[in-house]
């Protein structure tokens, strides 16, 4: 395809319908920004360096979120609308490639081969700049594609200065266009803001064009929810449901099982491997990985982790920054709270929360407890109600359990503490110190019984009963 091309990105409006402190190009759609979302689909059809991205309002929080793509930035100080955010960057941009692709920063769903016809159609024709366009059934706050009566473009006009026959018109402009470059800024140059914005419109520039009597047309597509543009939260709701349908639909053309997809949410930049089966409501964020033959049951949220292969993850658990070796099973009703390292073949079972703790392989902890700060050998048993005292009120302290080791039931660990290799803690134990291997650590109050101590009791209750004056 053809190569001479730069891309501009319009992403320096504050988005004042999404009234937010946050600018709109930064708000989140299917799990990553919108700007970022952007970025990604021009970087399928351009070298990094010849994507250019204008910011304006917020501008180093978006140069942050797109630090990673390496794209460049021109900075518009003043937002004074589309045509000047363009303008502003002439001297990058005019020299840059004789074509220009516009794409701008609230519109995430366009894909790369939608924008590469585009190219190839105005390649093609020779025109000074094709619009994409399509058909919407409700069109407000779009822009109109104006036409003569031959059909040929003549104009964009913008919702707020429409006629109401120009309202009529549901073909409208997607704010996606392909210009040689030369005449758009010869265009841009003789931009005035007489609209009702009071703003310099990048759309008036196809009426400019047109007068002077160079070609423009435009490219139709069918599927209109790919121009769909956010300018409030409730089109940011309907791109990140479409957004979250792709991504379900790709996992799944990949060999990905999802029960009930509509339910699930999958960040864009999470991979799943094959025969994975992801149940109804589970959402997987950030940059997980999960490997093939998982089984991740419903309700369960997996952020920033790497799951291996064949890992059951019971309902309701959630997994963070975490790592899970193959053939480990959590849950149901886990929480692995932020940097922890489960060897292969553990288990974790309900009401079970980890922090920084390394479980070794084949070790177990079923029920009720809190491991912080623990480093847990393999085969390890730990009992149900187990506690790790990492905090003192002042730091925290690390308990390292050894190999084979059995913790029984209700033992309270107090860190620091090393339970060696095989060693046994008697259930119910408070440990301040370190249990030797293989042997036995008890903590505890000794049990005394006292025989016949009830009866003794009961009748010692009775006497006091007859003693008592009558209540009147
Ligand atoms: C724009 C189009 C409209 C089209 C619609 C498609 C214009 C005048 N109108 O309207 O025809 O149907 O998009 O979604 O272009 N921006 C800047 N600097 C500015 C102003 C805006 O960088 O000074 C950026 C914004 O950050 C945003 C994009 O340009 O990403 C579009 O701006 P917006 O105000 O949302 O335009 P619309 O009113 O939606
Ligand atoms: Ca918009």
């Amino acid at each position: 395809m053809e190569k001479d091309f730069a891309i501009a990105i319009l992403a320096a409006g504050m988005g004042i319908r999404m009234k937010s402190r946050r600018a709109k190009v930064l708000h989140q759609a299917g799990g990553r920004t919108l700007i970022e979302s952007v970025a990604a689909t021009a970087a399928e059809l351009a070298p990094a360096k010849q994507i250019h991205v204008v910011v304006g309002h917020q501008a180093d929080e978006v140069r942050q979120a797109l630090s990673g793509f390496g794209v460049g930035f021109i900075t518009q100080r003043e937002q004074r609308g589309t045509g000047h955010a363009v303008l502003v960057g002439r001297e990058v941009l005019e020299k840059g490639a004789r074509r220009l692709l516009i794409l701008y920063g609230d519109t995430p769903l366009v894909e790369a081969e939608s924008l590469a016809a585009l190219v190839a159609q105005q390649v093609r024709s020779g025109a000074a700049a094709t619009v994409l366009t399509t058909r919407i059934d409700n069109p407000d706050g779009y822009g109109r594609i104006v036409r003569d009566g031959a059909g040929e473009l003549r104009a964009i006009v913008e919702h707020k200065d429409a006629t109401p026959e120009q309202l009529a018109i549901t073909e409208i402009n997607s704010g996606i266009y392909c210009f040689q470059t030369a005449p758009l800024f010869e265009a841009l140059a003789g931009l005035r803001p007489e609209n009702r914005a009071g703003e310099y419109y990048l759309t008036d520039v196809i009426a400019g064009l047109a007068a002077r009597g160079l070609p423009v047309d435009t490219f139709l597509i069918q599927d209109a929810s790919q121009v769909l543009g956010i300018n409030t939260r409730v089109e940011l709701a309907q791109v990140d449901a479409l957004l979250r349908a792709r991504k379900a639909r790709d996992l799944m053309l990949s060999g990905v099982t999802i029960e009930r997809p509509e339910t699930v949410t999958v960040d864009a930049g999470v991979e799943v491997g094959t025969d994975t089966v992801l149940e109804a409501f589970v959402q997987l964020r950030g940059r997980t990985r999960i490997g093939s033959g998982c089984r991740i049951r419903s309700h369960s949220i997996v952020s920033d982790s790497t799951l291996d292969e064949e890992v059951t993850v019971e309902p309701f658990s959630w997994i963070n920054e975490s790592v899970v070796e193959r053939g480990a099973r959590i849950g149901p009703y886990a929480r692995l709270r932020t940097a922890n390292h489960i060897e292969a073949g553990a288990q974790i079972g309900n009401f079970v929360e980890l922090k920084k703790t390394r479980l070794g392989a084949r070790s177990k902890a079923m029920h009720l407890a809190y491991l912080g700060d623990a480093t847990i050998g393999s085969q390890v048993n730990i009992g149900a109600g187990t506690i790790t005292c990492n905090y003192d009120g002042a730091g925290k302290h690390p308990t390292r359990i050894e190999d084979g080791a059995f913790v029984g039931s209700n033992s309270t660990l107090v860190a620091p503490l090393r339970i060696g290799e095989g060693a046994y803690l008697a259930a119910g134990s408070v440990l301040t110190e370190d249990v030797p291997p293989g042997s036995l650590g008890i903590a505890r109050g000794r049990q005394s019984n006292k025989p016949g101590w009830a009866a003794r009791r009961n009748k010692r209750a009775a006497e006091e009963k007859t003693k008592e004056p009558v209540a009147r």
